[in-house]
């Protein structure tokens, strides 16, 4: 394992290495409010076998921010400038949770070219309702008058399985851990990109790679009826729900999440 992180507005990227150079490289791309740290499972448990590379959005984790408003075109060319940084010009598979699925989708819309296939966990296609993006503006006031700590916890009994919460009161103090070391500017900006970012529906007929699609099958914040309609709209996609699971699946059953990642890769050309 070994990390690496640069000075400002670019993300801080976060890789595992393998021994022998791996068959895949997978793009891990976050959630909200969140960060690479999210990744570990994944990047530990499948070091050896990919090459994960796993960034700090703009804002959010160790990354700087330019300033100004965020957008999620923003978040995804930043992804694919880290790419271009690492010389990984080879189309990746590209794996987004939640915020880090609207990101992914907005990269494939922008550079199909840049995808050999998508992982969308957790996540949806459309866009924030009016009745979301007036949420999104009474979060955002809330993250500035009260700060980071009250939108953790806000949302830390929506982001986990009841069964998760009872069961492994350790998982869900180092998500706060990671939720409360973001920054007011990261939140607010990622809340403004979510926002104000478009309906991916119409990508969904256009996506021309294999894609899996994984949802905790007791996921609170986002139903698995989601994962249904994004099955139901990608050509030859594949849903798998994992049991035992709510919103962050990769953390609440890493070894349920890193099988299916494999068997899915071990279907890819
Ligand atoms: C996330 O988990 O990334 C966000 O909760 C998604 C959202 O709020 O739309």
């Amino acid at each position: 394992m070994d990390t690496a992180s640069d000075n400002g507005s670019e993300p801080r990227i976060f890789l595992s290495y393998a021994d022998n150079f791996p068959e895949h490289v997978v793009l891990f791309i976050h959630g909200y409010p969140l960060s690479s740290q999210m990744w570990v499972p994944q990047l530990e448990g499948l070091a050896g076998t990919v090459w994960g590379v796993a960034p700090d959005l703009r804002g959010c984790g160790e990354s700087g921010t330019p300033g100004g408003a965020v957008t999620m075109t923003d978040y995804a060319e930043d992804c694919v400038a880290l790419l271009d940084e690492l010389g990984l010009e080879d189309p990746v598979v590209v794996c987004g949770l939640s915020m880090g699925g609207y990101v992914a989708l907005e990269l494939y819309r922008l550079h199909p070219d840049r995808v050999s296939a998508l992982v969308l966990a957790a996540t949806k296609a459309g866009a924030d309702t009016d009745e979301g993006k007036a949420g999104r503006d009474k979060n955002a006031q809330i993250a500035r008058d009260e700060g980071v700590e009250a939108i953790a916890s806000a949302m830390i009994p929506k982001m986990f399985a009841p069964q998760t919460v009872a069961d492994d009161p350790e998982l869900v103090a180092e998500v706060r851990e990671i939720m409360t070391s973001g920054s007011v500017e990261g939140v607010v900006g990622a809340l403004e990109a979510m926002r104000d970012r478009i309906d991916s529906t119409p990508t969904l007929a256009t996506i021309g790679v294999p894609t899996l699609i994984l949802h905790g099958a007791d996921d609170q914040l986002m139903p698995p009826a989601e994962g249904e309609k994004l099955k139901a709209g990608i050509p030859g996609a594949e849903l798998v729900l994992i049991e035992g699971a709510g919103h962050l699946l990769n953390l609440e059953q890493p070894d349920l999440f890193n099988d299916a990642l494999l068997d899915f890769l071990s279907t890819l050309p």
